[in-house]
C-alpha cells in the first residue's frame, strides 16, 4: 500500500540535551514543545516485494548517512511487523536541511507514520510516539497535536509523547530568522554525546522537573512574560551546557548574536518577544499573535536575515492523498 504523510517540526521550550541510554534513545530530561504550521516534511512509502534493496530518495538525494539512519529505522519497523519486505521511499523538507530548523524530527516523524500506515498496522499514538523516538529522539514530540509533553520515561514504553492542548489553545507564534543555510558543523546526535561532560549538566538536571511543571502551567494559564522569560533562560543553558562539554560545541555563528541582542533591546522597547536556538545558527523568535506582524518587518529590516518562517501551532503528523511518486 503506498502512502504519504506530513509531520511538522516542533520548537522546544524546554530543551531535551542528553540521554541516558544511547540506544534506546532515552532521553536524560523531559522536554515541551510546540508544532510549528511552515516547516515539515512530506514521506511516501511503499513497500513492495519485487524490491532487493530499499530505495530510498530524501531532498533529491539518494545515498549518505542520512540514508542508512533510515535504513536502520525501517529494518526496527520490518521487525515489528514479522516482514523482510524493501521499501521505496520519497521524502522532501519544505526548509532547510541541518541548520537547526529540526529536519531529523519532522523526517523520522514522517517516516513512522507512512511506514506504519503502508504496511496495515494499528498502532495507538503513543506506541507511535515510541517509534519515532528511536529514530531521532525529538521526532516523537511531531506526532501528537499541537502543544506536547515528551515524558523521559525509564524504559523504551515509557518514554512517549503526549498533547497538551490543541493548536487552538494558545495563538503563539514562531518566527524563524534564517541567516544561514550553512549545515551545522556537528550533527545533533554526535554532540548530544557529550553533554555530561559540561560540569553544568547536573545542576541542569537538578532543577529541570521543576521548569517543566513551571512550564507546563505558564502554557495553561497563557502568562507569556513568565513563559517567555523561562524557554530563554532554557535555551540559554542547553548552550551554555554545549559551549562547556568536551570538546566545546559552538553552534552560534557573530548573526546568531545579533538577532539575541535585537530581541532584548526589542524587549527594552517593550515589545513581547523572546528567543530559543536549537543545535544551528539560526534564532527563533517568539511572541503573540498581535506582535507577529512587527517582529517579522522588524526582523526583515536587519541586514544579516536572509528570510524569516513565521509558524502557527500546528496539528502533529497526519496522512495525506498527493503522493510523491
Ligand atoms: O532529536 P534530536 O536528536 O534532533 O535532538 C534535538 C535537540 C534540540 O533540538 C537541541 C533540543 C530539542 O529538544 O529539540
Amino acid at each position: 500500500m503506498k502512502k504519504t504523510t506530513r509531520a511538522h517540526s516542533n520548537i522546544a521550550f524546554i530543551k531535551y540535551w542528553g540521554k541516558k541510554d544511547e540506544d534506546l534513545r532515552l532521553p536524560s530530561n523531559g522536554s515541551i514543545s510546540m508544532n510549528l504550521s511552515n516547516l515539515y516534511t512530506t514521506t511516501t512509502v511503499e513497500f513492495d516485494e519485487s524490491l532487493s534493496k530499499d530505495d530510498i530518495t530524501i531532498n533529491n538525494e539518494k545515498d549518505g548517512k542520512k540514508i542508512a539512519k533510515v535504513v536502520s529505522h525501517l529494518d526496527r519497523i520490518r521487525a515489528l511487523k514479522n516482514t523482510t519486505m524493501k521499501a521505496r521511499i520519497v521524502s522532501v523538507n519544505n526548509f532547510p536541511t541541518g541548520v537547526g530548523l529540526s529536519s531529523s524530527a519532522t523526517g523520522f516523524a514522517a517516516l513512522t507514520t507512512a511506514a506504519i500506515l503502508s504496511l496495515g498496522m494499528e498502532l495507538t499514538e503513543k506506541e507511535m510516539t515510541v517509534l519515532a523516538r528511536l529514530g531521532s529522539g525529538s521526532a516523537c514530540r511531531s506526532i501528537p497535536t499541537g502543544y506536547v509533553e515528551w515524558k523521559a520515561g525509564e524504559t523504551t514504553d515509557d518514554s512517549y509523547a503526549v498533547s497538551l492542548y490543541p493548536p487552538s489553545h494558545w495563538d503563539l507564534v514562531d518566527i524563524v530568522a534564517l541567516t544561514s543555510t550553512k549545515e551545522k558543523y556537528v550533527a545533533t546526535t554526535d554532540g548530544q554525546k557529550t553533554a555530561q561532560t559540561s560540569p553544568f549538566f547536573k545542576q541542569r538536571m537538578a532543577h529541570i522537573e521543576k521548569k517543566i511543571e513551571d512550564c507546563k502551567l505558564y502554557i495553561k494559564e497563557k502568562n507569556f512574560s513568565a513563559f517567555g522569560k523561562l524557554m530563554e533562560e532554557d535555551a540559554l543553558e542547553m548552550h551554555a551546557i554545549m559551549f562547556t562539554s568536551h570538546p566545546p560545541l559552538l553552534y552560534w555563528l557573530p548573526e546568531t548574536i545579533l538577532i539575541i541582542k535585537k530581541v532584548l533591546e526589542w524587549r527594552k522597547e517593550g515589545i513581547a518577544a523572546y528567543f530559543t536556538i536549537n543545535t544551528g545558527q539560526n534564532v527563533h523568535v517568539i511572541c503573540q499573535k498581535n506582535d507577529a506582524s512587527k517582529i517579522e518587518a522588524l526582523l526583515r529590516e536587519i541586514p544579516c536575515v536572509m528570510d524569516v518562517i513565521t509558524n502557527t501551532p500546528s496539528r502533529g503528523s497526519y496522512e495525506i492523498e498527493d503522493h510523491l511518486f
